[in-house]
């Protein structure tokens, strides 16, 4: 009994010394973290990323690039991946879905993955290489580039049947792991005989019903409506209905946008575990930060040093994406502010309107690739007055990308991925009023501020929009297609 004695006091003692540190760590580590707070805050990193999300990737709603993915070279397995493409870029023409695949297909290509691509014969002066050629050179196949199989017939005709031909034939020769559809590229009675596949959307018919809103909306009240449009509206409801009717053939679905897998799990009704988010990539060597290229490109088109603000616009001067409000918000604009300039980048009906508004709009019509990058830095923040929300303008991401702030219309799809923060820069309704009150703003708030906002794009839009995340969040997919055990993240 008495042995026990000394134990009992030292396990007091013990638990003494327990109690004490309990209560230091109970009350000194919150208090050093209070204490450690105010500088986190004060520098608010506003970067999407998940780090600490784990699971099955197939469950997760929110966009796959705010995963991180570990950029393993050689890949955990290298896959026979099949891709249809209506079309394949055979220039340096910006934009368009198959500039999409191309991004996306070649960065697989080089990470060791077996591409073949499926598309209709080249357009624009390249001479198709036949696919007999292409079936038989598979022998000495180029493990960096995707081979591309040509079908036969009418440039840029695409014949999915006979495209198909040629995948079984290239399939039965050894099978594909993985086949990717850019949109309809394969039609669904095609498609549902392919368990492993993946469709990718760039634009579904209930976005273009909201885009039918917003134009008709931003018309003038003494403008007429045009028989064009007044004929797609009466097609419209049928439309979607259909496409809720055939997507569901489609084993699995990726959206560009948040609000697009909204749609595809709420209102098409596909099962949450086959939509998944990923949104699409820039080059990160096109799009970058270069404050020089910017001063010079503003000193050759004449904008002088001393001037208080410059906006920019880029991509089609059409219509649909919203120049006449932007024309009307600047003629007013520039009145008001003498030294706010604004830069055109880009081609179409309202290039001439441009021109006219002065010396203060600068209009530099289609420009090259080297050209784009130094206009995006020269201007100060990047409007996109857009009336029509399918899929997602790659200009926003590449604004973000060379570390400007936007301005957008208020679309489900810009304000769930693009705009999530305030930080990020301004919305409006696509009218004259709102985009007015918003131009108004960032006069009022200066390049400075505006430059601070842009920084904080850039964090996100880094950590975000590059073609290799876009890439690694695709592979991601299509491993987890192949084998389940893939699926499992981190
Ligand atoms: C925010 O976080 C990202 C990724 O975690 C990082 O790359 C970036 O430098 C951070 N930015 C700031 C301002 O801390
Ligand atoms: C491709 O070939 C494999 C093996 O022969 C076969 O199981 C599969 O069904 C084929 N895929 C298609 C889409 O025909
Ligand atoms: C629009 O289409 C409807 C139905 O086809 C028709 O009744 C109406 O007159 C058309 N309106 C205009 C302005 O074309
Ligand atoms: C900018 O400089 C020009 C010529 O040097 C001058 O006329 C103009 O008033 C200046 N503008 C501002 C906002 O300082
Ligand atoms: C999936 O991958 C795991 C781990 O690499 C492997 O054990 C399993 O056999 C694979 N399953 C199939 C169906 O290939």
């Amino acid at each position: 009994m008495a042995s026990n004695k000394p134990k009992k006091s030292l396990l007091n003692l013990q638990s003494k010394l327990a109690v004490t540190l309990f209560f230091i760590l109970v009350f000194t580590i919150p208090a050093l973290l209070l204490l450690h707070t105010p500088s986190t805050l004060t520098c608010t990193n506003l970067s999407a990323s998940k780090e600490t999300w784990s699971g099955n990737v197939r469950e997760a709603e929110f966009s796959w690039n705010r995963l991180r993915f570990v950029d393993k070279n050689p890949p955990m397995m290298t896959l026979r991946i099949a891709v249809f493409s209506r079309k394949w870029p055979t220039s340096a023409n910006p934009g368009g879905m198959e500039r999409h695949a191309q991004t996306l297909h070649t960065a697989l290509a080089l990470r060791g993955h077996q591409v073949h691509v499926f598309t209709s014969p080249a357009g624009d002066g390249v001479a198709p290489i036949t696919t007999q050629e292409q079936v038989r050179s598979e022998g000495s196949w180029h493990p960096s580039l995707p081979i591309v199989h040509w079908h036969d017939g009418e440039p840029d005709k695409w014949r999915y049947n006979k495209a198909w031909e040629i995948f079984q034939e290239v399939n039965q020769s050894e099978p594909f792991d993985v086949v990717h559809s850019e949109s309809v590229s394969l039609p669904f009675w095609l498609a549902k005989q392919v368990p492993k596949l993946a469709v990718s959307w760039h634009g579904i018919a209930l976005e273009s019903v909201q885009s039918s809103i917003y134009q008709d909306l931003a018309r003038k009240p003494d403008e007429p409506i045009s028989p064009a449009f007044n004929e797609s509206l009466q097609g419209m409801i049928p439309k979607v209905l259909n496409e809720i009717r055939f997507f569901k053939n489609y084993a699995h679905h990726v959206a560009i946008s948040d609000s697009c897998g909204e749609m595809l799990r709420d209102v098409y009704q596909i099962p949450s575990k086959r939509v998944h988010v990923i949104v699409n990539g820039v080059n990160e060597k096109d799009f970058h930060q270069d404050f020089r290229l910017g001063l010079m490109l503003r000193s050759k088109i004449g904008i002088p040093q001393n001037v208080s603000l410059v906006l920019g616009i880029a991509g089609r001067l059409v219509k649909d994406k919203g120049h006449p409000l932007l024309y009307e918000a600047f003629s007013k604009l520039k009145t008001k502010y003498p030294d706010v300039y604004l830069i055109v980048a880009g081609s179409g009906p309202w290039l001439q309107r441009y021109r006219e508004l002065g010396s203060r709009v600068k209009v530099l019509g289609s420009v090259n690739p080297v050209e784009l990058r130094a206009f995006y830095n020269a201007i100060d923040v990047f409007v996109n007055p857009t009336l029509r929300p399918q899929g997602l303008d790659l200009t926003l991401m590449e604004a973000m990308m060379s570390g400007k702030p936007v301005m957008a219309s208020r679309f489900p799809s810009i304000k769930g991925t693009i705009v999530i923060n305030d930080e990020f820069g301004f919305m409006f309704s696509p009218n004259v009023e709102s985009l007015y009150e918003k131009l108004e703003l960032a006069v009022a708030e200066g390049s400075e501020r505006l430059a601070q906002r842009g920084k904080a794009c850039l964090d996100y839009a880094t950590s975000m929009f590059t073609a290799r995340k876009m890439a690694l969040a695709y592979e991601r997919l299509f491993l987890c297609i192949k084998n389940e055990t893939f699926c499992m993240y981190p």
